[in-house]
């Protein structure tokens, strides 16, 4: 169905697998020239998630601070030092406490390490930050283009695997799944209050804010429900030929764009220019009983906005993976709330990328990133966040 499109649009990256698709090289070199120092040896520190018995159990967590993204003995045969840790909170934290020396910085969106203004300042020899995923915003990129520090992330390794549970939750909330099975589970039978709040997705309009690696690819997947129409909203247009391969349309204007969509979907970077876009105000321009997924970013929806419009009905749904702050403290309101017929809720603890697929591609990326700069090679394009000389990429908001 896609052979004909562009090359440009390939090398835009939205329809190869950046894990898999051969190696781009920029013309400019990168890294630094530190042979010197890296024979020396250099502090290399990653923030991950705890994987507790479930990762002595499976070695293909490889996301965990137990299996360390499977590098250590590659590291350090180098003779490099690698601390990991899941500590990340406070001055005392085994995050801040290395953060002052560390020269490369590993973190993951999953279990993020808030990389602040303060902790850049701190961060006295930190070269590079590499995110052991899609989606560097728990970074200051501001504060890192100011102090020549590159941000790169693993472009495209789990972009299927969210694209995948975005369908997943526009299905579970427009059928209304959870209720169902909590019915099942609680040992009661009684089909119409179900139904009362079930629909088809075919006949719906669907809209992505953000079209990029994910959000195209949640548009092909809706493809064969045979939605009523497709719609985007994004300020980088999709080239010509992609779009009418999903034969989505281009909406300019954001409270026209979701006042059409039945079901809206977030896919974009969070940014200044997305923090709280889904607002209170935006969310009156929703069609009443709309349904939202987000699993772009927690703060790009104003989390009390959110649970207000579910509890009035004018969300029928809101599902998603991402959190403000993560772990989402045990009261947040996006754990238990809910629409006035009691369902509506699809949240989950953030996993849409880290599936054990993604793990593997991730993981193989970061290396690569890690091996790239330790050899003075040059990056991978696509992968570079911020270079030496600022932002690379044209997702994080319009600069000059
Ligand atoms: P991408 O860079 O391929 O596409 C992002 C698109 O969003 C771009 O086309 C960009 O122009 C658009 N955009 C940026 N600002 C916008 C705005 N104000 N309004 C409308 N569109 C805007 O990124 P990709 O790979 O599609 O990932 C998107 C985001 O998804 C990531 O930045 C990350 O936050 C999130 N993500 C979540 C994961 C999870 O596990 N839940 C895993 C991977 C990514």
């Amino acid at each position: 169905m896609l052979a004909g499109i562009s090359s440009t649009y390939l090398r835009r990256g939205l329809l190869s697998s950046a894990a898999r698709s051969p190696r781009l090289l920029s013309s400019t070199r990168l890294a630094p020239s530190l042979s010197q120092t890296y024979a020396a040896g250099m502090k290399i520190l990653a923030v991950l998630y705890k994987g507790g018995e479930a990762a002595k159990q499976e070695s293909r967590l490889l996301g965990t601070v137990e299996n360390q993204l499977g590098i250590r003995p590659w590291l350090e045969s180098l003779g490099h030092e690698y601390i990991v840790t899941d500590d990340k909170e406070g001055s005392d934290s085994v995050f801040q406490k290395h953060i002052v020396d560390a020269e490369v910085l590993i973190t993951t969106p999953f279990h993020p390490a808030y990389v602040t203004r303060e902790i850049i300042e701190k961060a006295k020899n930190l070269k590079i930050c590499i995110t052991a995923g899609v989606g560097s915003d728990h970074v200051d990129l501001n504060a890192a283009v100011e102090k020549h520090i590159q941000v790169l992330e693993v472009s495209g390794s789990n972009v299927v695997s969210v694209a995948e549970h975005v369908i997943m939750s526009i299905l579970l909330l427009v059928r209304n799944f959870v209720p169902a099975h909590e019915m099942i589970e609680r040992g009661d039978w009684q089909v119409s209050d179900i139904a009362r709040n079930a629909y088809d997705l075919e006949g719906k309009v669907v809209g992505t804010i953000g079209a990029g690696r994910i959000g195209y690819r949640v548009l092909q997947r809706l493809v064969p429900f045979n939605c009523k129409e497709l719609l985007y909203y994004d300020y980088n247009a999709l080239p010509e030929e992609a779009a009418k391969a999903v034969g989505v349309r281009r909406v300019d204007d954001l409270k026209d764009f979701v006042s059409q969509c039945d079901v809206v979907t977030v896919n974009c970077p969070l940014h200044e220019g997305t923090r709280g876009l889904v607002n209170a105000d935006l969310l009156k321009h929703f069609k009443k009983g709309a349904w939202l997924v987000n699993t772009a970013r927690g703060a790009i929806c104003d989390k009390d906005a959110v649970a207000e419009a579910l509890k009035s009905g004018q969300l029928s749904g809101y599902a998603g993976d991402v959190w403000n702050v993560q772990p989402a403290p045990k009261d947040h309101i996006w754990r238990t709330m809910k629409n006035p017929l009691g369902g509506g809720n699809g949240m989950v603890p953030h996993y849409s990328g880290t599936t054990l697929d993604a793990q593997q591609r991730y993981a193989a990326g970061t290396k690569s990133i890690l091996e790239n700069y330790l050899e003075n090679k040059p990056q991978e394009p696509q992968n570079i966040i911020i270079g030496l000389s600022g932002y690379e990429t044209k997702a994080y908001g319009v600069r000059k």
